[in-house]
């Protein structure tokens, strides 16, 4: 009895600290280490060449609005395999992991588009205020 208790305990706080685990912070203009580095996967990859500076569209479409209908699962299938035909070249370099943060780089950018999208996290160059 006392380990289904602890099972069902260790399930609900997990619940919880996932809820306490957002995919971006942002605080008084700043965000999170990880998302500011999500803003740097965002730069070297120059995909601001075709999407945009401020990821309003180009040659690519507008990233604020696809952010808003794609799934994680289409986010990250686009950008590792691309599509070629259609102009999106395929980056398969973004499942690395970043060694600052442990994550995979897709899923850093996925942070910081995800916070653009949501009109949460600034424009231009974003600093953390973890540091
Ligand atoms: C050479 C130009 C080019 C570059 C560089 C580029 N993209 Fe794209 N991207 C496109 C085009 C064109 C499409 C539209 C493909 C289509 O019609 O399905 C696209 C599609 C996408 C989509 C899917 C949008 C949707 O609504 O289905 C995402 C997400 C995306 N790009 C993100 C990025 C990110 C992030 C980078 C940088 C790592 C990047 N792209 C680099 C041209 C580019």
């Amino acid at each position: 009895m006392y380990k289904v208790l602890m099972f069902f305990s260790t399930l609900f706080l997990s619940g919880i600290l996932g809820a306490a685990d957002p995919l971006y912070v942002v605080k008084d203009g700043k965000v999170d280490a990880a998302t500011e580095k999500g803003f740097k996967v965002w730069r070297a990859s120059a995909c601001e060449r075709c999407h945009g500076n401020n990821q309003q569209g180009l040659v690519g479409p507008s990233l604020i609005e696809s952010l808003k209908v794609l799934s994680y699962k289409e986010f990250v299938t686009v950008m590792i395999e691309g599509r070629n035909a259609k102009g999106m070249p395929a980056h398969p370099h973004l499942n690395k992991v970043d060694e600052k943060t442990g994550k995979k780089k897709v899923d850093l950018l996925y942070a910081y588009l995800k916070g653009r999208s949501d009109g949460k996290v600034p424009k231009g160059r974003v600093r953390s205020f973890e540091k």
